[in-house]
């Protein structure tokens, strides 16, 4: 099997163990299954001195036909020219060198070849040859583009989805502003005592022009900046109320998820506005204000959101009891497998506890981060604050 023609045959250049024949080494390298080469540096153009079958199989020449050659003629058309280049200095810098690059068989066809060529020393630490493995990659290299150009195209469906996404969103929020539109006609039109009804309706449907708003200018379609949407829907109530009653709010950076931020939202909005109608209702006016404030629990991991009058004079009645806001509060609530508890201390503050899955991001987060953290703040809310 061995071909003696081929085996280098200066016994010394290949470093054998002592006491071994280095022939042994040389019939092992030739009958192994790995395209190996040696080439000789210390003749014109570093040749190849020997070759084994598994080379020759590899690439489709015959054993006359690469002897003597420089490797360089397994290059063509394809081939790196910076890959081939860190191949020459590594060969002139006597460096061993990993590198793959696409070469051509005897008949034309391509293939991916990993090579490694390693420097090889006499017993006087002279170099006398450049050893090299070939490994036929072609099909890990092509597994590899395969497994790219699947991710672009995933990454284009995903992108092309998010701006239809985002164009429904567009489209939603246009038509809720014609209804609103439609309904500030109505009030127009309608019987005063009519027109208050109508004007809830409108506050309500603002709330979700608000989300919807939001999604797009936030350039993300998945979630919204949930203390954000609570100091628009304030500054509506405000509007509303004619800026006789005045809302903080103290909100932590905190995303709610796109499946919850509707119900939130109006939930959230009932709740204030039930407190706004409190304030004017028990002639407080200019003495109470409302307080919001939403907080991440870091003990329980779920989201508070507290909604009170605070100052003198507040009403007596909880907001909760009020006849209009709890149908839509309590259906809502339930929906969201979120919890409403009143204070038994004080009537006017409501306390709603939000399941932590309804918020996923912090708005802090880089911009498409899919970090699923709810970002915990410094302390919950100050309940007794809300007075
Ligand atoms: C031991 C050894 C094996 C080599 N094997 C290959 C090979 O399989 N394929 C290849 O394209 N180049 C191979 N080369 C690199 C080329 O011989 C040459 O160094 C490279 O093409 C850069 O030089 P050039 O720009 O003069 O062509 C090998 C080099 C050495 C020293």
């Amino acid at each position: 099997m061995t071909n003696q023609k081929d085996v280098p045959r200066a016994p010394g250049a290949v470093q054998a163990q002592p006491g071994l024949e280095t022939w042994p080494f040389a019939a092992i390298v030739q009958a192994s299954d790995t395209p190996t080469l040696l080439t000789d540096p210390r003749l014109p153009d570093n040749p190849i001195v020997f070759a084994n079958d598994a080379f020759l199989r590899l690439t489709g020449y015959g054993r006359d036909e690469v002897l003597g050659r420089n490797c360089r003629f397994l290059g063509g058309p394809g081939t790196d020219r910076e890959v081939r280049s860190r191949v020459r200095t590594a060969v002139e810098e006597v460096r061993p060198l990993s590198a793959r690059l696409l070469n051509y068989r005897r008949d034309g066809s391509a293939f991916w070849n990993q090579l490694h060529i390693s420097p090889i020393f006499d017993e006087v630490g002279m170099l006398a040859y450049f050893v090299a493995y070939q490994h036929d990659v072609t099909g890990q290299v092509e597994a590899e583009q395969a497994l790219r150009q699947a991710r672009r195209d995933l990454e284009e469906r995903l992108a092309e989805r998010e701006r239809l996404i985002l164009e429904v969103h567009d489209r939603v929020r246009n038509n809720l502003q014609t209804v609103i539109a439609l309904l500030n006609l109505e009030a127009g039109r309608a019987d005063p005592s009519l027109r208050q009804q109508f004007n809830l309706i409108t506050q309500r449907v603002r709330v979700l022009v608000g989300i919807h708003e939001q999604l797009k200018s936030f350039g993300q379609w998945a979630a919204i900046d949930f203390g954000r949407h609570l100091r628009e829907t304030c500054a509506g109530l405000e509007d509303l109320f004619a800026d006789t009653v005045t809302a903080t709010v103290e909100a932590e950076p905190l995303l709610c998820d796109i499946q919850a931020a509707v119900p939130l939202g109006l939930i959230a909005n009932e709740l204030i506005a039930a407190c706004f109608r409190q304030v004017t209702g028990s002639g407080a006016v200019g003495r109470c204000r409302v307080r919001v404030q939403l907080s991440h629990r870091q003990e329980t991991g779920v989201v508070e959101l507290a909604v009170g009058v605070t100052g003198a004079g507040e009403a007596s009645r909880p907001v909760g009891d009020l006849p209009g806001p709890s149908a839509i509060v309590d259906v809502l609530t339930e929906q969201i497998g979120a919890e409403l508890a009143f204070d038994p201390n004080a009537g006017t503050r409501v306390r709603l506890t939000i399941p932590a899955r309804c918020f996923t991001l912090s708005p802090s987060s880089p911009s498409g981060s899919t970090d699923p953290q709810v970002r915990p703040g410094p302390s919950g809310p100050d309940y007794s604050a809300v007075r």
